[in-house]
């Protein structure tokens, strides 16, 4: 079950280079489950065919105000009726000024007007475009009118130039929609989140660490974002990339978890520990490569701190939120960590299912009791874990 299953998305493409982009996107949409509709303006048609959108979104386009074929001729009325949302992918500079004046000369930007569903904007041009004051005035407008606005990104630009303005890639627009469907049940909250594994250094070039990919951690931090809240992700080393919208702290070690999480502890309202921390680190870490000995060798570890024992004893502690992976026994295992780190709400997942998997199954144990979460992708579960969360913060 995809977040999008059986949306229907009317995705409008006025003219601009990343035209391209709106057929991936429309692909994206078509295999989650949505029902796109494509609209396109007459520039939008010069940069790509109306053939390519019509093959992928398995419906004829639309470009014109005046379409016969449309029963009551009213092209306008009839594709903006019945949408959960309008998209604008690419949106052009000068179609958002079209927007923000209430100018509607073309299908898209009339249907846009006549609209009754929520409008996403990706806004497309090159930098300078975007820089002027002139459309910067067009995009407060257009904010103050409610118009969501995803992007635009910095980088390297068709014309040859690099900086702001380019279109978001058709991956990001497709998690903005998915977010802006998901129910803001942590508005306003700030949420501190562990996520990955830690790396313990045994001297210059080596170290303990564990398999843990980070993936689950990353899904709660998105779906804490896209549930509305204000995310810190404090990351060991992963090969995922930072989810956008969020500060992300790269760290190695856990006593670096622990104090990238004390720093920034005291604004938050929930604390969730994904990460899978190290209990214990080798005492006196080598500043030098090991040489190899003749017999056995023994490594001393220390402990390390606790991070999320430490957090949950605090005088104003947030809302803590435990992990837990167990190998067996898991219900005994994992109840028995809640009590002892005296934290309200702990997930417990088998191991061996969990770490680096893309699926996983959790329990959730609160004093209510436990609660299944059947096997699902993360963030599937992720987006489960968030409204639980929700449900149990203290009504202020
Ligand atoms: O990253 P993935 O591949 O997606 O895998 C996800 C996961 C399996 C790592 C995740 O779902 C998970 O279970 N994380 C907790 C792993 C674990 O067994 O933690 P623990 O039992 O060592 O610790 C219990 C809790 O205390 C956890 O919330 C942990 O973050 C926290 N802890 C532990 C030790 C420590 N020094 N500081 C901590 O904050």
């Amino acid at each position: 079950m995809t977040d999008l299953k059986g949306k229907r998305i009317l995705l409008g493409l006025s003219g601009g280079i990343a035209a391209y982009k709106a057929a991936e996107l429309t692909r994206l949409l078509t295999q989650a489950g949505a029902e796109v509709q494509i609209v396109m303006t007459a520039a939008a048609c010069r940069f790509i065919t109306p053939v390519t959108m019509q093959a992928l979104s398995g419906n004829p386009v639309h470009s014109d105000l005046w379409d016969a074929s449309v029963p009551n001729n009213m092209a306008h009325i009839e594709l903006s009726r019945g949408c959960d949302a309008i998209v604008v992918a690419p949106a052009s500079a000068d179609f958002l000024a079209k927007l923000a004046q209430g100018l509607c000369d073309d299908l898209l930007s009339t249907l846009c007007l006549a609209r009754e569903c929520p409008l996403l904007v990706a806004p497309a041009m090159n930098l300078q475009m975007w820089g002027n004051p002139a459309t910067q005035r067009n995009m407060k407008q257009l904010r103050e009118d409610g118009i969501a606005i995803l992007g635009p990104a910095s980088g390297d630009q068709a014309c040859g130039e690099v900086g702001m303005g380019r279109m978001l890639e058709a991956d990001e627009i497709f998690e903005e929609i998915e977010a802006f469907f998901q129910p803001k049940l942590l508005a306003g909250k700030r949420v501190l989140i562990t996520a990955g594994p830690t790396f313990e250094p045994i001297d210059t070039v080596r170290g303990i660490t564990n398999t843990s990919s980070g993936k689950m951690g990353y899904a709660v931090a998105r779906a804490a974002r896209d549930a509305g809240a204000v995310v810190t992700l404090v990351s060991g080393p992963t090969a995922l990339a930072a989810p956008r919208g969020m500060e992300r702290i790269d760290v190695s070690s856990a006593q670096e978890m622990y104090d990238a999480a004390m720093a920034r502890v005291a604004k938050a309202d929930v604390f969730i520990g994904v990460a899978a921390v190290a209990d214990y680190r080798p005492k006196n870490a080598k500043p030098h490569k090991l040489k190899k000995g003749t017999g056995d060798m023994t490594l001393q570890l220390q402990p390390n701190p606790d991070i999320l024992g430490t957090i949950a004893a605090r005088r104003k502690a947030p809302f803590c939120v435990g992990f837990a992976a167990e190998t067996e026994n898991l219900d005994a295992y994992a109840d028995a960590k809640r009590r002892r780190k005296k934290v309200p709400l702990l997930a417990a997942n088998l191991a061996q299912h969990a770490f680096g998997a893309d699926d996983n199954q959790l329990i959730l144990f609160d004093d209510k009791g436990r609660h299944e979460l059947a096997r699902a992708p993360k963030l599937e579960l992720a987006r489960a874990l968030v409204a639980h969360i929700a449900k149990l913060l203290p009504k202020k």
